[in-house]
């Protein structure tokens, strides 16, 4: 019988994938590695030698986080599966969850909390700056929550949450930490163990230049705890932390099937975990530090005001920066995307207001640096970027 509905005629020619320079909040550019780990042939997802691969990925995530959590894996999805897994897992129906929100994150957070049916507190901060301690205390003392949860690169407005001190308050009160680092890790310091971190995901294409897919997280033993105490069971069976964790080899229990591992993913996984590990995490951060600092001032004597006006705010590995009065930002990005270069706009409520521009990883490099300090010159203050 024929089918009633013709092959589509687009399936027909190849697909349009230019190659580009991606300075956006994410994905960042690939490494040659990285690229072409995925070219390796497929495994079975329970095979011995994929099984291997997930154990490398699992020493280099806590080698990533800086943590010795036996709860640590990949979450197949983006960074919003992290967060979705995290929740999920920490918190039950009615608990409290007090979210900080400076940005979009912690705005999303609280609409997850709040789809799960949580009791959700939040303390909201201007956009650009971060929770003092005693903002925390304070919300810990009032609402008593399960979770704290904090966005560490708040890749919305380009501010790096402090963190020190914060799990001592929580851990007094019984509140668990939970910490997004999907646009920080690798890119300035953070030390899961010794910042007393219950919860930490990230995702695998900002710093670590692999393609998005895959979510980091690693829970520690106090999170174990609450997860193996809980009245009900996780409500999603997809993000349920102990069975991933069996699948994971997390528990050194025989791995059971949970679900077909994103092979391909895992393997840009390990390659990418592999070039933090040869570079040195404490270099890479070092690294992205230095660059910053020179970017910025490339910026500044360029005529840009950046957005985070406290220095020691500024995320090392994405840059916000305030649209000159007068200049139309979204004409400003599409110049830059015809010469192939991807900047963004702002996000939620920084839309309008800033440019905001990713220097993950490999990305983050003094030659790349100045080759968009040029172009973005040149497009804003050119004619025909001012608003009419
Ligand atoms: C800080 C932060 N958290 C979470 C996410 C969500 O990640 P994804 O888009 O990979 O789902 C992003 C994405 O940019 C992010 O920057």
């Amino acid at each position: 019988m024929a089918s009633s509905i013709p092959p589509p005629e687009v399936l027909k020619n190849p697909p349009n994938i230019p190659e580009k320079q991606l300075f956006g909040p994410g994905p960042s550019n690939m490494s040659h590695e990285i690229r072409h780990s995925m070219d390796a042939p497929l495994l079975g997802h329970l095979h011995v030698e994929f099984c291997q691969i997930m154990d490398d990925c699992r020493v280099g995530i806590q080698y990533l986080f800086q943590t010795k959590n036996p709860l640590t894996f990949a979450v197949s999805g983006t960074g919003h599966a992290g967060m979705e897994c995290a929740v999920m897992n920490l918190l039950e129906n009615g608990e409290t969850f007090l979210v900080i929100q400076n940005g979009i994150w912690g705005l999303r957070a609280a609409n997850l909390g709040k789809r799960l049916g949580l009791n959700v507190q939040t303390i909201i901060l201007p956009e650009g700056s971060a929770a003092s301690l005693e903002q925390i205390r304070e919300g810990i003392i009032k609402y008593k929550p399960k979770v704290l949860f904090i966005c560490h690169g708040e890749s919305s407005t380009g501010v790096a949450h402090p963190l020190k001190g914060i799990s001592e308050i929580c851990h007094e009160n019984g509140t668990l930490l939970l910490v997004d680092t999907v646009a920080s890790i690798g890119g300035t310091e953070f030390d899961a163990d010794a910042l007393g971190v219950d919860c930490v995901y990230t995702a695998t294409q900002k710093v670590l230049n692999a393609p998005p897919g895959l979510a980091p997280i690693s829970f520690s033993e106090k999170a174990v705890e609450k997860i193996k105490n809980r009245k009900t069971q996780c409500v999603s069976f997809y993000f349920d932390a102990l069975e991933l964790g069996n699948y994971w080899n997390c528990f050194g229990e025989p791995r059971r099937y949970h679900h077909t591992g994103m092979i391909s993913m895992v393997y840009s996984l390990r390659a990418a975990l592999a070039a933090i590990a040869k570079e040195g995490i404490e270099n890479e951060i070092k690294r992205h530090k230095e660059n910053i600092v020179y970017f910025h001032q490339k910026l500044e004597d360029a005529g840009f005001k950046l957005f985070v006006e406290d220095k020691d705010l500024r995320l090392p590995c994405l840059t916000t920066i305030r649209v000159p009065e007068g200049i139309e930002w979204k004409a400003v990005i599409d110049k830059l995307m015809a010469q192939k270069i991807e900047i963004s706009g702002g996000l939620g409520s920084t839309l309008g207001k800033i440019w905001r521009i990713g220097t993950f990883g490999i990305n983050s490099d003094k030659t790349k640096m100045d080759k968009i300090v040029s172009a973005l010159k040149d497009a804003t203050f050119s004619a025909n970027s001012k608003v009419n």
